[in-house]
Formats: C-alpha cells, structure tokens, sequence
C-alpha cells in the first residue's frame, strides 16, 4: 500500500488516505453481455430485495452510471391477477427504466403465466422467477426456495412461463435446500434446455438463510453444469476484490448485488469504471452523495406523492446521515418532514455548510436479516 496525498474528494476536506492497488477486472467485464438477446449496460446487476428496491432507487442507482439489470423486489403472481394495489406498486416500472426484470413468485403455472402476462405489459424486459426466498410463509405455500426440492416440478413450472413469455425468462436460486440437496446445478441445466435465458445464483442454500459466507465452490459447479447461459454470482460482494474473487472462483459471467449497494451505492458506476480502466474511479464527494440524496428524495415524490415519500424516505435517512455527515441540526429536522419544501430548504442548508468532519469513504451494509432458528420466520 502506498501513502498519498488525495485531491481533494471531499468538496472542502482533504484526507490522507492509503491508494490501494486494485486487482485487474477480468477480461469478461470488457466483454458485451445479452441476456436473451436483451443487451446489458454492464455486468453488474442490482439484486431484488423486498422492501428495499423500490422504483425510486433503482431509478437514482442508474443515474450514478455503471448499472447493468435492476430486478424489482418478488411480488406474489396471485397478488397481481387480483389487483392488488401493492402488488402494482411492488412491479411498477417506467420507460426511463430499462433494462428491469420483474420477480414473480408462485407456484401454480396458471397464475405464473397469467401474471407473466401482467408483467409484460407493465414494461418488464424480462421475468424473473423466485427459487430463493427462505421466508416460511412463502415456502409453506409452495414457492420461493421450496421450488428447490422438486426439480420436475420446478421445471414444469418453469417452462410454462417461457412457452407463455415474450420476453426473456431467468431464474433466481440458492444452491439447494440444504448441505445434503444441492440441486441448484441440476436445476440450472434443465432450465437451460427449456430456454431459460440465465440463472442468478445466491451462494448458499435455504437452511443457511443468510449466515456463514457465500459458497462460491457450490457457485462454480453450476457454472459447470451449463452449457452456455449465463450464470450470475450472487452472495457477500461488497467490493472490488470480493468481485474479481466471484469471477475468479466462479467462472460466473455478471454478479448480482445486494446489501453490497444498499451500503455503497456507488458501487455499479465504481466497478463498471474499474472493469474499464482497472480501478474505481475518484470516490464520491459530498455533492455527489448529496444529489443522489436528492434525486432519491424526488423520484419517491414523483412516484408516491409528497406523504408517502415523507414517510418512506426516513427509512433511508441514517445511510445518507452518515454518507455525509451535515450538521444534526439539519439531519434532525428531515426525520420529521412536514412536506417537501421542508427538504429542499435542508438540502440548500447542507450544501452551504458542507459535512463537518471528512466523509467515510468506507460503507457498511446494516441490512437486518431474519435471526435465530430458520423453522420460525
Ligand atoms: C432484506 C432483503 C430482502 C430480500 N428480498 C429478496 C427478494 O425479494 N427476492 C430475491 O430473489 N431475493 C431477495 N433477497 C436476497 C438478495 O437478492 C440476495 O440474494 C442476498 O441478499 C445475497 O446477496 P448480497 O450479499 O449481495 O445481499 C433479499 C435479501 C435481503 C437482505
């Protein structure tokens, strides 16, 4: 590691800060990706999670530059059929939007089809179907990663979708059940033959829920077993190295990233610069945190209207808080916001007074995930 001097990163604030040396991206990154003839921006998707990948921020993260496939957070296919006000709001995209999948999950192929359907006309580019949520509620009724367990059932579900599909049909997975039935690689190779476009696979199987690390030995064997769909690691990618090191040990063609973006959102435009040019490129300064505050804040409005985003943003607020680090009076008076004018007149504040004291150039994900024994959530 070498110690340098920085330009200044921080809009005011200058740092010493070890330059660390970057490990080359593999060559597969310069490549063009297409997933079912539909070409990805980069190889670097933002992985689906409930109550986090709201229209809103996917929209912000492909402003930042670097983002190749969103997937919107699973939505019940029955919910759709019915109507149900939540389940539109759940798979809502939007022309600016592109290229976006949109998860189902379910377990009866008439509503599968029937929803896929839905999808299509909403805008979706492509459908993913769930084969990983661990939720008991989800597994009990058939779906998520209790698909796993039957792999003709699976399958014939599956293939209902395509031969119902105009777009291009993925699947997102864990690697099994548990330790003694990993069938994610059987999986993977029979939904190739029945035209499914790519698989997205999660590291680790439904009893491991979200502990231990991410098994990219269990990764690579499905990159093994298929011919030639692409394969998208998935599991604990948090930086560059962890990426070159799901390429590496995977032989996966793109990654899928979750909790990774939610800590760091500049986390696409950072590896899509080092896939280019071998590093990250200048990390984000304080305006650049604080527009994507903005843009985040502002899309919600425009989506949700001027309470709901009120509301929905303060879940969001202790990230940016300690992003960029304005004043707690500031901060204070977005935690109960009356309206929209009141943020605009904070945002004006905070970008006079500037952060006081150097902004982290480290993110930590704080994404709680189900606790304790998996048989009771
Ligand atoms: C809060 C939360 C919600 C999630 N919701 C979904 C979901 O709706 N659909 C899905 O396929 N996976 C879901 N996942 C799993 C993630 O997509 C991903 O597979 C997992 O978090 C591992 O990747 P990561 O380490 O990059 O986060 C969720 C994960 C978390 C933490």
């Amino acid at each position: 590691m070498m110690v340098d001097m920085q330009p200044d990163l921080t809009d005011g604030l200058t740092e010493i800060v070890a330059t660390p040396k970057f490990v080359p991206a593999p060559d597969i990154c310069r490549e063009p990706l297409s997933i079912g003839g539909v070409a990805m921006p980069s190889r670097f998707f933002f992985a689906p999670m409930a109550g986090y990948s709201s229209l809103a921020l996917r929209l912000a993260l492909r402003e930042l530059g670097g983002l190749g496939l969103a997937t919107t957070e699973l939505v019940n296919a029955r919910s759709l059929i019915e109507k149900r006000q939540k389940a539109f709001e759940l798979s809502e995209t939007c022309d600016e939007e592109e290229p976006v999948s949109i998860q189902l999950y379910g377990h009866v192929a008439a509503e599968m089809i029937e929803a896929t359907k839905i999808c299509i006309g909403m805008g979706a580019t492509m459908i993913d179907i769930n084969m990983g949520c661990p939720v008991k509620k989800i597994v009990k009724s058939g779906g998520g990663s209790a698909l796993l367990c039957d792999v003709g059932g699976a399958t014939a579900l599956v293939d209902a979708v395509v031969n119902a599909s105009s777009v291009p049909v993925t699947v997102k997975m864990r690697l099994g059940w548990d330790d003694a039935t990993p069938t994610a690689p059987e999986l993977s190779r029979q939904f190739e033959q029945i035209g499914v476009s790519a698989v997205i696979i999660h590291g680790r199987t439904r009893e491991q829920s979200f502990m231990g690390t991410v098994n990219l030995p269990g990764i690579a064997s499905v990159v093994e077993a298929v011919d030639k769909i692409t394969v998208v690691g998935n599991g604990d990618v948090l930086t560059l190295a962890d990426a070159e090191r799901m390429f590496r040990e995977t032989g996966c063609h793109a990654i899928s990233i979750g909790r990774g973006a939610l800590g760091n959102p500049f986390i696409f435009r950072q590896l899509d610069h080092w896939a280019k040019f071998g590093e990250p490129g200048p990390d984000p300064g304080f305006t650049d945190r604080l527009n994507l505050m903005d843009r985040h804040f502002h899309k919600l409005v425009e989506l949700r209207g001027e309470f709901q985003a009120c509301t929905q943003f303060r879940k969001s607020l202790a990230w940016y808080q300690h992003a960029i680090r304005a004043p707690k009076y500031l901060y204070h008076q977005l935690i109960n916001l009356p309206n929209v004018a009141r943020f605009d007149e904070t945002i004006a504040a905070m970008r006079s007074e500037g952060p006081v004291g150097p902004l982290p150039s480290h993110f930590e994900p704080k994404i709680p995930t189900p606790k304790g024994p998996i048989d009771k959530w």
